[in-house]
């Protein structure tokens, strides 16, 4: 996720882009630029936060009245000045601005070398520069569509050339866009509260439509060039609510977001049931010497890792193991040369998840991070890293991030199971094409955001909460036991749901609310059976179920339903319903959701 601005009108650009870009800065914010038109089009680029921008601009400003900027947050290459954007063809006269993924990126960049282009970063983004230089004859809006028909993914992208220095030129494929229309001037963004204060009259770019951005025009047409006519709206939001993307919470935002972030993750990565993990480089002599897999995180990344431990046992027969890890550094652990750890953090700079990745790789074990900030220390601690790409996550309970992870885990056992011969085309194809599905499955499951609403309003008066399931529903459990404690401040466990009876269930009385995850099918009539242990206590029951599950009805007070489907892939649509149901159970009790009491965003101490 990326931010993206530009402007066309008679102010000095400069100042409005990095006023536009500093609203956009939650989008991304490891570096920055902008590229201004004055004859040439001169571009002003820096790593680190908007900040050094500004520093740059002061040392040598820009001058010109058109212009698009950009801020980033790193998917291809790490976060520096020439991966910044900006990107130019090597002449310098197309200039482009992108947000997304080129899916088939290192096939256009091999295609281009092929004939001589030389690259000056190790971006995405630069081959769409090079790209549209190549079809350039004069007509940018021409160009940019040749560009587009041959570049894959979700993107947007905005565009100018030298000598059409009026106009901007910007297309969407699902990566958002709006352009703001104001008196003399028109503005384009990545979303609608960076402009905000400038107008409050939008046009949307919707998905596969270009739009050409002049003074005193807008022309918006789709990709392939039919005509569109769309009547601009008029935005009514505050300013908070805006950054909010006009939800009242960040965590609310970032669990609607999860289909758009499982999307990006996937991004390029999945070709049939080929995985293309560009920073993952194990080879065959590391892959055969793997006899454990040694997962280690904290928290909520501990939670995906318990996921990861399920699906790498079942799908590569690794015996897998999931380590706090805090635990893990001061265990002596088992580990020997040529084991894989795994070491899962969203920050890339949990303490203690660092100290055990450089433990492990101390015993000789292979480290693989699993992170969604590239340059973190984890990194480039790591021999191997796999980019969860979910943009930069405000809320301290973690959401998106969560799920990326799981989704990241998914990739790579695809990866090492069709590497290692673990598993059959067929199986690997079925896999592929149940992570296709679930950008799908995920917002089918949010549309019903009702029922977890009238669930919390069953919990909101609770004083404990337990959550159970088995296999992978135990894994969701840990995860939507943490969310509703961490921000509603209800105690809550949850545990296996054999192990209710070996204690817990003394706790269990009348009106006392249990969770039950129930959507693995080959455990379902022994996880039916806690309920009905449940039950006879007197409990509240609220069950996480299948759309066809008809059974469930029968033992559950309140049933929160998740579209059919793999149940290996099942905790990804899971937990959606059990992070609603904390996000509105927190809510009703009043409490600060994105800023919880005594917890951070990132735990860098021990
Ligand atoms: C819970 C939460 C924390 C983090 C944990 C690890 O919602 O966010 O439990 O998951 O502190 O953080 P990272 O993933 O940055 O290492």
């Amino acid at each position: 996720m990326c931010g993206i601005m530009g402007y066309v009108g008679p102010r000095p650009a400069a100042p409005i882009l990095v006023d536009g870009l500093r609203r956009l800065e939650y989008r991304g914010y490891d570096s920055a630029g902008i590229a201004v038109a004055n004859g040439t089009i001169a571009v002003r680029k820096a790593e680190g936060k908007l900040d050094r921008l500004v520093e740059v601009l002061a040392e040598d400003p820009v001058e010109g009245t058109v212009g698009i900027g950009h801020t980033r947050w790193a998917t291809h290459g790490p976060p520096s000045d020439r991966n910044a954007h900006p990107h130019a063809d090597p002449s310098g006269a197309i200039v482009v601005v992108h947000n997304g993924i080129i899916e088939n990126f290192h096939r256009l960049r091999d295609e281009l070398a092929a004939e001589g282009a030389e690259f000056a970063s190790e971006t995405d983004s630069e081959v769409l520069a090079h790209l549209i230089a190549r079809y350039y004859d004069g007509d940018l809006v021409a160009a940019v569509r040749r560009a587009a028909a041959v570049a894959e993914g979700a993107y947007a992208l905005v565009a100018m050339a030298e000598q059409e220095p009026g106009r901007i030129v910007a297309i969407r494929r699902i990566s958002p866009l709006v352009v703001g229309l104001g008196d003399g001037e028109n503005f384009l963004a990545s979303d609608i509260p960076a402009l905000l204060h400038r107008t409050r009259d939008f046009l949307v770019v919707e998905d596969g439509e270009l739009v050409v951005v002049e003074a005193e025009a807008v022309r918006l047409e789709t990709i392939e060039g039919a005509t569109v006519d769309r009547t601009p709206f008029r935005a009514e939001w505050d300013a908070e609510q805006a950054e909010k993307g006009g939800y009242d919470h960040f965590m609310a935002k970032e669990i609607h977001e999860q289909p758009t972030v499982i999307t990006e993750t996937l991004g390029g990565r999945l070709d049939g049931h080929r995985v293309h993990l560009e920073d993952v480089r194990l080879s065959e002599d590391d892959l055969r010497k793997i006899d454990t897999i040694w997962i280690t995180a904290c928290g909520t990344a501990l939670h995906a890792g318990l996921v990861g431990r399920e699906v790498f046992r079942r799908l590569l027969r690794i015996p897998t193991r999931v380590e706090y890890a805090h635990e893990f550094r001061y265990q002596e652990p088992l580990v020997r040369p040529g084991d894989l750890a795994v070491a899962i953090s969203q920050s890339g700079e949990t303490a203690d998840t660092l100290a055990a990745a450089r433990l492990a790789r101390g015993l000789g074990a292979r480290v693989l991070a699993i992170t969604n900030v590239v340059g973190s220390t984890l990194s480039r601690d790591a021999d191997d890293v796999l980019y969860t790409r979910a943009g930069p996550e405000i809320s301290v309970a973690s959401t998106k991030a969560y799920t990326a992870m799981l989704v990241a885990e998914y990739l790579l056992a695809l990866l090492l199971g069709t590497a290692r011969g673990d598993l059959d085309a067929e199986a690997a194809d079925r896999l592929a094409r149940g992570l296709e599905h679930l950008p799908d499955l995920v917002d089918r499951t949010l549309r019903r955001e009702d029922e977890a609403v009238a669930a919390a309003r069953r919990l909101v008066d609770a004083d404990d909460v337990y959550f159970i399931g088995r296999g992978l529903d135990h894994a969701v459990a840990m995860e939507g036991s943490l969310k509703l404690k961490e921000i509603s401040y209800l105690h809550s466990e949850a545990m296996p749901a054999g192990e209710l009876k070996h204690g817990t269930l003394a706790l269990v009385t009348e009106g006392v609310p249990v969770v039950v995850v129930a959507t693995q099918r080959h455990l379902y009539d022994k996880t039916l059976s806690a309920v009905q242990e449940v039950k006879a206590r007197g409990a509240f029951v609220v069950a996480v179920a299948y759309d066809a599950d008809d059974e469930i009805d029968r033992f559950a007070d309140v049933v929160l339903r998740i579209p059919d489907g793999e149940d290996l892939l099942a905790p990804v649509t899971a937990i959606v319903p059990l992070q609603l149901l904390a996000y509105h159970v927190a809510r009703l009790r009043g409490h600060d959701i994105d800023q919880p009491r005594n917890l951070a965003k990132s735990v860098t101490v021990e």
